[in-house]
């Protein structure tokens, strides 16, 4: 057997997407609906009683105006006739029109209370009159012989007022109105909810969601704000961890390499001391990645990033390092200085440290936006890992060589730095070899 259900489901377009234009679908068309039914019923009502009060009205103005046209004289018979007419019917005197049997269920009807009325003193025919209009004729014989023809054009109960389909729109538009009103009710503090998750970012300072409002929702608004109060303290409490055992093992490793500086040359001491510069630079960076996840934010201000971009440059220059800078930002820009050298500083050390050289290049396409592009002609990274390197202590096997020697947190730092300014930091790989790391900032 199909039903309605699996139909609807497998023709999912006709069914829209959101719950708020579901749910007011769904009230709306269902009170519409039940709107339309009533409405109808009363119609239905209102006419048969009206139907049945004209019955009654037609059967005895008929009967008293054809007794009194069959007292009447003959020769005065015709003064009268004007004032026995309604606005249903008239009196014409004569054989009238025949016509087939009235078939209409209205004109069957006063046909049949006509008959009714007077049927008992004389004898009556009708018969429908044909023509556009509904109408028929009753035929009689007065006591004088006389035939006389009763033309009647019935009237389909009472017309409705005017003001009714206005009213009958007003209705339709309240109704919306309280649809949509109710709707939203249900469905904003599930936009409210899903904005707060998404700003639930690696700072750990979302959105707290207002406790009021009806129960569920301050029910679910209190679970969410206690949640996120929980992945805040255990974020904290991990990053603590890290940050103390990175700090503490700063001391014993200093002390090492004081002792290994007193030991004799010899190839193993080179050894010793390259293991523990490894080894300090990982404490380091543990402590720089904690520091930037901690939310030591830094207030964003005004800066000029040309003049940040040629420092930066003039650095690198003056280490002997191989970095150009192509391309101008001319205009001031809102952002948090340190972290964006930070980025850049990270980002530049890769492409020197896997390319050999850097080149950056400042491009203000699309409007509002700002990509500054760190290039290198180094060896790229495979498409699959370009994600995975973001991931702290993640570094791709090749590039794990005393020469390339890292902790793998550069870009761990990098992002997380970029989601704090509300920035994007991705890794393309170029044609023609080498990598593009594009910052995009918000202007
Ligand atoms: N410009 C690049 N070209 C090729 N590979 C890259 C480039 N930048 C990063 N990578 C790859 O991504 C990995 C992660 O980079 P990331 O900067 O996080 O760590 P790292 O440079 O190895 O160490 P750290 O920056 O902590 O000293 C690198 O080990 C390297 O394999
Ligand atoms: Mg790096």
């Amino acid at each position: 057997m199909k039903t309605a259900g699996p139909a609807a489901l497998a023709n999912p377009a006709r069914w829209p997407r959101s719950l708020f234009a579901r749910l007011a679908l769904i009230l709306f068309v269902g009170l519409a609906a039940s709107q339309a039914a009533s409405f109808w019923l009363t119609m239905t009502e209102r006419n048969q009683a009206t139907m049945n009060v004209m019955m009654g009205y037609i059967e005895r103005e008929v009967a008293s105006s054809v007794a009194l046209l069959d007292r009447l004289p003959a020769a005065e018979r015709p003064d009268w006739l004007p004032r026995l007419a309604r606005r249903s019917y008239r009196f014409v005197l004569g054989p009238g029109i025949a016509g087939a049997a009235p078939d209409a269920t209205l004109s069957a009807r006063v046909a049949a209370s006509i008959a009714e009325g007077i049927g008992t003193s004389y004898e009556v025919t009708a018969n429908a009159v044909p023509g556009e209009r509904e109408r028929l004729q009753v035929h009689l014989r007065l006591s004088d012989g006389a035939p006389l023809t009763i033309d009647i054009t019935p009237m389909p109960g009472i017309p409705l007022s005017r003001w009714l389909p206005l009213l009958l729109a007003l209705q339709l538009a309240v109704l919306g109105a309280c649809c949509w009103y109710a709707v939203r009710q249900a469905t904003r503090p599930l936009h409210q909810l899903a904005r707060a998750a998404d700003t639930l970012g690696p700072d750990l300072k979302a959105e707290r969601l207002p406790e009021d409002g009806p129960s569920e929702v301050a029910r679910a608004a209190r679970a969410f704000n206690a949640m996120q109060d929980r992945i805040a303290s255990y974020v904290t409490e991990r990053l603590q961890i890290l940050a103390a055992i990175s700090h503490d093992l700063q001391t014993p490793i200093t002390r090492m390499r004081l002792r290994v500086d007193l030991m004799d040359e010899g190839p193993q001491h080179v050894k010793l001391q390259q293991d523990l510069r490894e080894m300090e630079t990982l404490v380091k960076e543990g402590v720089a990645y904690a520091r930037t996840l901690h939310g030591a934010a830094e207030v964003p201000c005004r800066i000029d990033p040309d003049a940040l971009l040629d420092s930066m440059l003039a650095d690198y220059l003056d280490a002997g390092h191989d970095v150009s800078l192509q391309g101008k930002v001319g205009a001031a820009l809102v952002a948090r200085p340190q972290a964006l050298r930070r980025v850049l500083g990270n980002l530049i050390d890769n492409a020197l440290k896997f390319g050999g050289a850097a080149e950056i290049a400042v491009d203000a396409v699309p409007a509002g936006t700002l990509a500054i592009s760190v290039l290198d002609r180094g060896p790229g990274i495979p498409a699959e890992s370009l994600e995975a390197v973001f991931e702290p202590f993640v570094r791709i096997e090749t590039s794990r060589n005393r020469n390339t020697g890292g902790t793998g947190l550069g870009l761990a730092i990098a992002r997380q730095l970029t989601l704090a300014m509300d920035a994007g930091l991705s890794l393309h790989n170029r044609a023609g070899g080498g990598l593009e790391a594009r910052l995009v900032l918000k202007r």
